[in-house]
């Protein structure tokens, strides 16, 4: 099968087209998955660069490892082309995969065919077309799980999403405003906050500008007081400006290392944390273990279908042919893009 190798660690140019790869072999318990569309991840080009993965986005402890395989590639949506043995999944049942290990732990999407354990594949009742459905699994759901699941987001709370033109922040902007919430984002480049507002933000913050976060979001009146949530997708070495955006009472939830930072900075809970205030976090690989994250799944399926999100318009960016991953990972790198790369296959 075609498969894009990753040569060594490196720029985008490490990746290669390998005519010849051989196609996973079927495995009980293991779901073979004709790849139909691939969406990008920020997690793909820190791994493709050789930096070294956290643990959170392993599904378990035992699955680490600081070395990816040569095919990454943490989503897909396809074609089931092997069940495994599953008494749920049929060959040719609409598919989706994330974050389960692929790309990570074992051969990933950015190949022809993929083969994932069949406990972590979500079959999808859709006729949505594949560039759009490409765009859905890791970005919407991880947005999903940090409002819904981890600040428990409700109609008329306020929000701020720290780094609003990632994938996962504009799948954020269009969730939390689905919801009935006030929304606030932000971007380190002016450019882009016309398109953030496109998508439903109501206050853009320019992110390492000349004034701090809070009293950009401050002098907006519907944020005078602060937000109710604040997603950080940043990282927690920047937690400290977001952090004081956030009302009495407000959580805050770690999502994103955009820096590459794992760790919060100089920064104590005791001085940083008033009473009251909450800090939580979301990891999707491990909350694939969670039984219910189907029921998520198909609602957001059905919100696109019925056109309540607007999932194209969280798309910066469509690619055809599995060699256009190498450009994608090159507008990934340049920071391009506003929302979400998706490779279509032929
Ligand atoms: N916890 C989880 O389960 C989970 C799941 C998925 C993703 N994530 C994490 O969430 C974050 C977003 O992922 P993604 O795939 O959505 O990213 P993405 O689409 O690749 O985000 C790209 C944007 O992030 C901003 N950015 C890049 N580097 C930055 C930096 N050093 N400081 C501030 N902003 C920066 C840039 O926007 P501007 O230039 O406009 O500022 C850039 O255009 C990543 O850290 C990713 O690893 C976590």
């Amino acid at each position: 099968m075609k498969a894009i190798v990753r040569t060594q660690p490196g720029p985008p140019s490490v990746l290669r087209l390998d005519p010849s790869y051989p196609k996973p072999a079927p495995k009980a318990g293991h779901i073979i998955i004709r790849v139909n569309a691939i969406g990008l991840n920020r997690a793909e080009l820190r791994s493709r660069n050789g930096d070294p993965p956290a643990k959170p986005e392993f599904t378990s402890d035992d699955l680490y490892t600081e070395t990816p395989p040569a095919i990454l590639g943490e989503e897909c949506v396809g074609i089931a082309d092997d069940n495994g043995g599953s008494e749920v999944i049929r060959k040719g049942d609409t598919v989706a995969a994330y974050f389960c290990g692929i790309g990570k732990a074992f051969d990933g999407a950015y190949a022809e065919y993929t083969r994932v354990p069949a406990r972590y594949v979500f079959t999808l009742s859709t006729t949505l077309p594949w560039g759009l459905l490409g765009a859905i699994p890791s970005t919407f759901m991880t947005a999903y799980g940090s409002l819904f699941r981890a600040l428990h987001i409700r109609p008329h709370d306020s929000v701020l999403v720290h780094g609003g033109t990632s994938s996962v922040g504009t799948a954020a902007i269009m969730l939390a405003k689905l919801e009935g919430c006030k929304v606030a984002a932000t971007t380190r480049q002016k450019s882009k906050v016309d398109s953030l507002r496109q998508i439903g933000a109501k206050a853009v913050l320019i992110d390492g500008g000349d004034e701090s976060l809070s009293k950009q979001l401050k002098a907006h009146e519907t944020f005078k007081d602060g937000v109710d949530h604040v997603l950080e997708l940043v990282g927690p070495d920047r937690i400290a400006d977001a952090w004081a955006c956030a009302k009495p009472f407000a959580t805050v939830c770690i999502t994103g290392v955009l820096t590459k930072v794992w760790a919060l900075d100089k920064w104590s809970p005791a001085e940083g944390i008033e009473t009251g205030k909450k800090l939580t976090t979301y990891q999707s690989a491990r909350d694939l273990n969670s039984e219910s994250l189907g029921e998520g799944m198909a609602k957001l399926v059905k919100d696109v279908e019925d056109g309540k999100i607007d999932v194209k318009g969280g798309i910066g960016l469509t690619l055809n042919g599995l060699e256009s991953i190498i450009k994608g990972h090159e507008e990934m790198e340049a920071d391009r893009v506003t929302g979400k790369i998706v490779i279509v296959l032929d």
